[in-house]
């Protein structure tokens, strides 16, 4: 699905992006942190939709912090979902975190997760939780474009500032972009699309089919386009900006990150407790401590910078200030509920969802 031009781009940095590319992709297998210190006897399973690395990161610090054992298993937003839902009457996960709310929103709709208002949830701003408890917030991610400069350069075009401009002709086969069924990220920039067309769900699809000839390749996986545009595979990749940050910081200085001047969406990534969770009292505490400062503040750690939603995190120079970037009104809970049926729309009229 590559047009050959990885093959000008040397070993080294085939290496270098293996770092990246173990550190985002869609996994399968359950990690286990054995951490010595965890004695509590509870046991937490986690559905993880966060970068691999700060699954492992969060899911090592809670055990260490709490005493509860914890495991993991990285999945995009639509495949956390669908899995959730295939094994709702014998779940194999006891929560669900990180991923954007409204596959949160879509699976409480769906009667997947069960209501948690954690004690922490009093520090989160109302916007970033459901009032209900359904899922509370832990960090907010924007989306962005990840730009390759130097292969913009060498066809002549500029750093694209707008989703006008994604629809140049000269980008053909040149965008990377996750699918809205499988990812929680392309699902965010289609719901910015419904936003910025006043609600209307038919006119986001048409700027979908429009950009359609430009798109190279549909990932599973959100930010599966920042490795393909660090390879010089694609011009461009439509992904959180954070995402592209942390691919640039793994050695592809020539990635630029810029924002659409039409305005953008934003994710809130959530935590929930999943109905039937076999361990309800280690799930409260996971929950308990992914709202606070010590367990948002990880993210930078492992090069993932999101912005807290806990006011008292600290917060690091690199993440991207929420006042700076034109955002759309984005209402998870919404967005959410027109999941299923707009996803499905997605499949039929644009592209279907890639299989792995
Ligand atoms: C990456 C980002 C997260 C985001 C997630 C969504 O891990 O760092 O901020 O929540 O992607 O993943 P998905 O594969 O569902 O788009």
């Amino acid at each position: 699905m590559t047009k050959g031009r990885s093959s000008r781009r040397g070993a080294a940095l085939t290496m270098a992006l293996a770092t990246v590319v173990l550190a985002t992709a869609s996994g399968c297998a359950r990690k286990a942190d054995e951490v010595s210190a965890a004695q509590d006897g509870g046991v937490v399973h986690v559905a993880c939709g966060a970068t691999e690395e700060w699954c492992a990161a969060t899911t090592k610090q809670f055990s260490k912090t709490t005493g509860v054992k914890a495991d993991y298993v990285r999945l995009s937003s639509g495949e956390a979902l669908a899995r959730i839902q295939a094994g709702k009457d014998n779940t194999e996960f006891d929560v669900w975190y990180g991923g954007p709310a409204d596959g949160y929103a879509a699976a409480g709709d769906a009667g997947l997760l069960t209501p948690y208002v954690s004690p922490n949830a009093s520090a989160i701003p109302a916007k970033y939780k459901d009032a209900s408890g359904m899922w509370t917030g832990v960090y907010i991610g924007v989306l962005g474009f990840c730009s390759n400069t130097k292969l913009l350069a060498e066809k002549g075009l500029p750093t694209p500032h707008s989703w006008a401009d994604l629809l140049n002709p000269k980008l053909k086969k040149d965008i990377g972009i996750a699918h809205p069924s499988t990812s929680g990220t392309a699902y965010t920039a289609l719901w910015t699309q419904v936003q910025l067309a006043g609600g209307n769900e038919d006119k986001a699809l048409a700027y979908m089919r429009k950009l359609h000839p430009n798109v190279l390749q549909y990932t599973q996986s959100g930010s599966a386009p920042a490795q393909m545009t660090a390879r010089g595979e694609v011009a461009v990749g439509v992904i959180f900006s954070h995402d592209c940050l942390a691919t640039k910081e793994a050695g592809f200085p020539d990635l630029q990150v810029t924002f659409p001047s039409e305005g953008t969406g934003y994710e809130t990534g959530g935590v929930a407790i999943i109905k039937g969770a076999k361990d309800p009292k280690s799930a409260k505490k996971f929950v308990d401590w992914a709202l606070t400062p010590e367990a948002q503040e990880i993210g930078p750690s492992v090069k993932a910078y999101q912005v807290p939603t806990n006011p008292n995190a600290k917060v690091s120079d690199k993440v991207v200030n929420l006042h700076s970037v034109k955002l759309v009104d984005y209402d998870a809970a919404k967005a959410g509920a027109a999941k299923p049926a707009l996803t499905k729309r997605f499949d039929e009229d644009v592209a279907q969802e890639p299989k792995s």
